[in-house]
């Protein structure tokens, strides 16, 4: 989704809007823009492309003021054009607005306004708003920030749908307003000067203390201070969080990609994520996030896990794990149906919705129908004072760091050991044996050690991915605990490669998906060590006597048996089929990764796409 970030202080405006604007590009990325005050004028540079674009075209006509606006756009209404760009204008030229969401009403609302002659020159509905805002400020017998505020305020009242806005106003320097319902909003708290961002990336090198906006709340911000009020004029109190993200956290250091770095770092987020929440003594996990006492997990009937993306596949692995693991009747539903569906729950029926961005607008809505309904639902999410899990009624973080490259590495392993930590202590308050848990307690902490062991196949992954990347279409096929991998690493390799990746449970095969199998369609085979071993040998008998190429991800000591009938094979280190999962996903993200940068893709902005989804 879109990218914000307004600066206003004593500085330059535009050297640290178009940093900001560079850290957010994971965002969305295919067209930017800057506005400024300078002279009592509003100045407006926007490109199509990337932040460089943008960049070099205001080199080549530079803009001033120590007051501005940017945006890096994510399209959802109107083509990919300079005139879609943001920031959008008011009819008066003097009012400048960025905004992240979407207007549900914006068409009905361009038609009044054009009915009243205001003129426009996009597609977008964020046009709509700014020329609202315009036209309440215009109104107005007072040129103060009280009378923009007013103006805001009054324009959104008209406003269906999500907004994240920066407003500026040639005749109010040293003043951004900033308005939030649905799409996030930071503030970041300088000496003597002032940020607002979409995400706390983009400002994290200027200042760590921030505040994060709420729902229908609006800010007032100078280079001196802020003043924070709601949508309905009432004042609003806040409270400044210090991030614990540094610089570091959001460069690439030596890597050549943030998705290359992230798979990287899964030692250390594992390990994270793990941290002070094993207890030997008690043979479980503890997590005091979740608010709910023994007596409460134990009443627990049924339990349902929602997401999207990466973070529904985890969800599908967190399935297995607690109906292994706990026996408690489990399900996984896509956010953006759970939201809709009128899913039959009892009242001991636990909801935990997953998100890394912890700002997935589906998921978000997930969260709030679930709550609508009287369910406890707590949240599994990366970014910590995120929405979602500021809304949960607990939850527990997964402290992965940041993730930036739009395609789910390190998230995905770590929402899989959160949940492992949830079913080990679900079991633990049941019927699952001391003995068993201590067993999985120690599984856990080998865990970052043969991680570190498959990170070093990367070399011997790079060469099988290679001779793959001309495929067009490529089958992933896993059992058990893997048919999620499988499912996960098909959609690793569709979002940067764009290949035609597919993922089934591998006794699929037989029902359909075996009419695909040709010479041309390699299948990747997730074929561990564990129950299911003879089962996808079988699956795998089937796919070559069709001419298939097959890649196994097998366990060591089983290399022989898959090295007889596949074409390629890579052995992960031995572990409880529950661990799996994580062992086999890093592989896949090492395969998806290679194909892409082999076939020249932009691995960490690939197209179409956006790190967050915070639209519909
Ligand atoms: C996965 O690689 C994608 N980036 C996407 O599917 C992502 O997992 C999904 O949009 C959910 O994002 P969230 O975890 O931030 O809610």
């Amino acid at each position: 989704m879109c990218g914000i970030i307004g600066y206003v202080g004593k500085a330059e405006a535009v050297p640290i809007l178009l940093e900001g604007l560079k850290r957010l590009e994971y965002r969305g990325y295919d067209s930017a823009g800057v506005a400024t005050l300078e002279e009592g004028l509003v100045s407006v540079r926007k490109e199509v492309g990337r932040i460089d674009d943008l960049r070099r075209s205001i080199a080549l006509n530079p803009i001033g003021g120590s007051t501005g606006i940017s945006h890096t756009r994510w399209a959802t209404h109107g083509k990919v054009t300079r005139e879609n760009a943001h920031p959008h204008l008011d009819r008066s030229g003097k009012l400048a607005l960025v905004h992240n969401g979407v207007i549900e009403n914006y068409a009905e609302l361009r038609t009044q306004l054009e009915e009243e002659g205001h003129l426009f020159v996009s597609q977008t509905d964020t046009e709509a708003l700014a020329q609202l805002v315009g036209r309440a400020f215009d109104r107005s017998t007072e040129r103060n920030q009280g009378a923009l505020v007013s103006a805001v305020r009054e324009a959104l009242t008209h406003v269906k749908g999500t907004y994240g806005i920066a407003v500026v106003h040639a005749e109010l320097p040293g003043l951004i307003i900033g308005a939030r319902r649905g799409s996030p909003l930071v503030l970041g708290i300088g000496k003597g000067e002032h940020f607002l961002a979409s995400d706390v990336s983009a400002i994290v090198g200027h200042t760590r203390d921030v505040v994060y906006l709420n729902d229908y709340e609006i800010a007032a911000i100078t280079g001196e201070g802020f003043v924070l009020s709601t949508i309905d004029g009432a004042g609003a109190g806040y409270n400044v969080t210090t991030v614990d993200m540094s610089h570091e956290d959001v460069d690439k250091g030596e890597y050549p990609h943030y998705m290359l770095k992230e798979i990287h770092e899964q030692v250390r987020s594992v390990t994270d994520a793990l941290r002070g929440r094993l207890s030997h003594e008690e043979a479980t996990a503890k997590l005091g996030g979740l608010n709910m006492s023994n007596g409460d997990l134990r009443s627990i009937e049924r339990i349902v896990l929602s997401g999207c993306g990466t973070a529904f596949h985890a969800a599908m692995v967190g399935e297995y794990l607690i109906e292994s693991l706990a026996q408690i009747p489990t399900e996984c539903e896509y956010a953006s149906e759970f939201r809709y569906r009128n899913l039959p729950m009892t009242k001991d029926t636990l909801v935990f919705v997953l998100s890394q961005s912890g700002e997935t607008a589906d998921t978000l809505a997930a969260l709030r129908e679930s709550q609508r309904k009287g369910h406890r639902t707590l949240g599994i999410c990366n970014n910590v004072a995120s929405t979602i899990a500021r809304e949960s009624d607990g939850g527990v973080y997964m402290h992965a760091g940041p993730e930036i490259g739009v395609a789910a590495t390190k998230s995905f392993t770590s929402q899989v050991t959160v949940l492992t930590l949830i079913a080990l202590l679900l079991g633990r308050i049941r019927n699952l044996s001391s003995s068993a848990g201590s067993r999985i307690i120690s599984e856990l902490e080998e865990l970052p050690a043969k991680i570190d062991r498959v990170l070093k196949l990367e070399v011997e992954i790079a060469a099988i991915a290679r001779r793959y990347a001309q495929s067009k279409v490529m089958l992933f096929m896993g059992r058990q605990y893997n048919y999620p991998v499988a499912l996960e690493g098909a959609l690793k390799l569709k979002e940067i490669s764009y290949i035609a990746a597919m993922g089934y449970p591998s006794a699929e095969l037989k029902h359909g998906v075996i009419a695909l199998v040709n010479p041309e369609t390699p299948s990747v085979v997730i074929a561990p060590n564990d129950a299911v071993f003879a089962k996808n040998l079988s699956n795998i008998e089937e796919v070559k006597a069709r001419g298939g190429p097959v890649i196994a991800i097998g366990t060591e000591g089983k290399g022989n048996e898959l090295s007889l009938i596949c074409d390629d094979v890579i052995l992960i280190p031995e572990a409880s089929e529950i661990l799996t999962p994580i062992l086999a996903s890093i592989v896949l993200q090492f395969f998806a990764y290679y194909i892409a940068v082999e076939l020249g893709c932009d691995v960490d902005k690939p197209r179409n796409l956006a790190k967050s989804v915070t639209v519909e």
